[in-house]
């Protein structure tokens, strides 16, 4: 039977401030609503054994797989899974970068898998662009997870493996897009960022960084969620 693991047994970034893993900083981007902070959750693990409603594939354009942590969605899922994207989503690239298509999960302990093709970094490609449809893959992908009532979501880091997106500015678009996307969707409970196991370095830059979007501040601040600060400009090196 393979190793499954709940939601709500990963560390919540409430839970990461409580026990020190995490600190405020100086100069947050976005400002302190506890309520957000028992919502999102950091882990090292596996995404195939993450038994979220929907677990996030960092897929290419064809939708048939590869390596990575595609590789290991479509191993766990079974042939069914491929299958289902080619008779869903016919085309030699029904998915272009930026964006996401959800399919069933088939033997994952997920219900969905929700495919989604980030950009490949590239120095000759216009950085503004790369970041949008990086930011979009999670957009859609939230969206997409709230329109099939899906209640919990887990991502890998799209696009920082194989792509080459450098963690650092792929962690700031994904701890941004999903702060907005909580703050406007009361739906999903649980959105969980797994970094693959034993990447200590890339779950170092999450620590880092999630205090900047979530932070947990002396107490709740209710009005406007507007952004403190330019996103990033002012995280302290
Ligand atoms: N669980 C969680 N995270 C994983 C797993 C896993 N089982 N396997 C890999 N990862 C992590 C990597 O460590 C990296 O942080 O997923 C992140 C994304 O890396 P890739 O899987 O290489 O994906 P990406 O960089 O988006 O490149 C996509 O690679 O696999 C092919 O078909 C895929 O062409 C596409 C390209």
């Amino acid at each position: 039977m393979p190793n499954r693991v709940q939601p709500q047994s990963i560390r919540t970034v409430g839970e990461l401030f409580a026990n020190a893993a995490i600190q405020d900083v100086e100069t947050p981007i976005y400002p302190p609503k506890r309520s957000l902070l028992s919502r999102v959750h950091l882990c090292q693990g596996d995404i195939t054994e993450i038994e979220v409603d929907a677990i996030v594939n960092a897929a290419n354009s064809t939708l048939q797989g590869g390596g990575g942590v595609d590789g290991a969605i479509h191993m766990a899922a079974g042939p069914a899974l491929a299958k289902a994207c080619r008779e869903l989503y016919p085309g030699r690239h029904p998915c272009p970068a930026g964006d996401a298509k959800i399919t069933p999960g088939f033997q994952l302990p997920s219900k969905y898998v929700i495919h989604a093709v980030g950009p490949r970094w590239s120095v000759y490609s216009d950085t503004q662009t790369m970041a949008s449809q990086l930011a979009s893959c999670y957009r859609i992908s939230l969206q997409s997870a709230v329109d099939n009532k899906c209640e919990s979501i887990a991502f890998p880091l799209i696009s920082t493996g194989i792509y080459g997106y450098p963690i650092d500015e792929a962690a700031h678009v994904a701890l941004k897009e999903t702060r907005i996307f909580l703050e406007e969707n009361n739906q999903l409970d649980h959105v969980v960022f797994v970094i693959f196991t034993g990447r200590d370095g890339d779950q170092k830059v999450y620590e880092k960084f999630i205090p900047y979007y979530f932070p947990h501040g002396p107490e709740d601040v209710t009005e406007s969620v507007e952004p403190l600060s330019s996103a990033k400009g002012s995280v302290d090196e």
